[in-house]
């Protein structure tokens, strides 16, 4: 899919009403077929995650969700940057008691709550938030020149949005602990071998291979995908022992599906499967 080509659009009534008041919208959506397509646009500020830019993202993330026909979203920040973070000219003089009442990462939370697999398409510096957002995905496409880094150590703080825990477990304690202690970054290439990255294609095609990554998942039978997706990401974050027993309790979900009797039965017939999402 050529970046940039649109069947639908659509804009939530609140997003529009933030469109409004900012003249601009700060995330950017298209959808073409099952693919939804988000693009982080405050490129004077190299897409800062600021507030209004993540209720944005998680308003439409909300209405992706619930629309039967997206089975997967491919998230970007255009070719010159995905992120450098959140907003640091909208925290400086935050004291830690507002931080914590304004609830920073309530937005965060409901990005993190969206069912569909989501394919982060980097290219340019993903730093601090935008990393962590990155690894929020479930994958990451990267361009030759995506850059990987948590870098508050130099402003005086740490990672808040997961790049502690998530680093972690992508690249083992050490060389998480190395990029969180000196916040030095990772090419997309020492990205790609340290396992936090997918594929790496030139800036030209990025997005085309996170397109097709994303074609092919959309192919696939969409309650497998998400009770497959469901089980790989909380195994992640609980022990094995839990992550055996939600992997066997959805394999055993899907044989209530018309899409597992569709599939097998077109494996059996030498035939495409034609799937239904039921
Ligand atoms: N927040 C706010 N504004 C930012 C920003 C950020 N994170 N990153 C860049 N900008 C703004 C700059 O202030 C600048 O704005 P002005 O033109 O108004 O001065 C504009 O974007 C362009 O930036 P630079 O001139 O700095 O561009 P550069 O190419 O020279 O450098 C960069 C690029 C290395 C990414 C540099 O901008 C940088 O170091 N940015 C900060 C990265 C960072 O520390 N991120 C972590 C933030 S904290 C965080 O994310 C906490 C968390 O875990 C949730």
């Amino acid at each position: 899919m050529a970046y940039g080509m649109t069947v639908r659009r659509f804009m939530p009534f609140t997003v529009m009403k933030e469109c409004a008041m900012s003249n601009e919208a700060l995330v950017l959506y298209e959808i073409q077929g099952a693919i939804a397509t988000l693009t982080l646009n405050r490129p004077k500020a190299l897409n800062a995650l600021s507030p209004e830019l993540m209720a944005e993202l998680a308003t439409i993330m909300e209405t992706l969700d619930e629309d039967d026909t997206v089975r997967c979203i491919v998230l970007t920040g255009g070719p010159r940057v995905f992120a450098a973070g959140a907003d640091i000219k909208d925290m400086a003089e935050r004291t830690s008691t507002s931080m914590v009442e304004r609830r920073s990462f309530a937005t965060w939370e409901r990005v993190r709550k969206c069912r569909k697999p989501i394919i982060a398409a980097v290219s340019g510096y993903a730093l601090g938030g935008g990393c962590e957002l990155a690894m929020q995905c479930d994958m990451i496409v990267a361009s030759e020149t995506a850059q990987f880094g948590q870098p508050e150590i130099h402003i005086g703080i740490m990672p808040g949005a997961g790049g502690t825990q998530r680093l972690a477990r992508a690249l083992g304690p050490y060389r998480a602990m190395e990029m969180v202690l000196t916040g030095n970054m990772l090419s997309a290439r020492e990205a790609h071998a340290a396992g936090l990255v997918n594929r790496v294609a030139p800036i030209e095609s990025f997005l085309d291979e996170a397109h097709r990554l994303a074609s092919e998942i959309a192919s696939r039978a969409p309650v497998a995908i998400r009770l497959a997706r469901e089980a790989v990401r909380h195994g992640v974050e609980t022990t094995v022992r839990d992550g055996l027993e939600i992997e066997r309790r959805n394999f055993y979900l899907l044989f209530n599906t018309e899409d597992q009797k569709e599939g097998m039965q077109a494996f059996i017939e030498k035939r495409p499967a034609t799937y239904k999402g039921k």
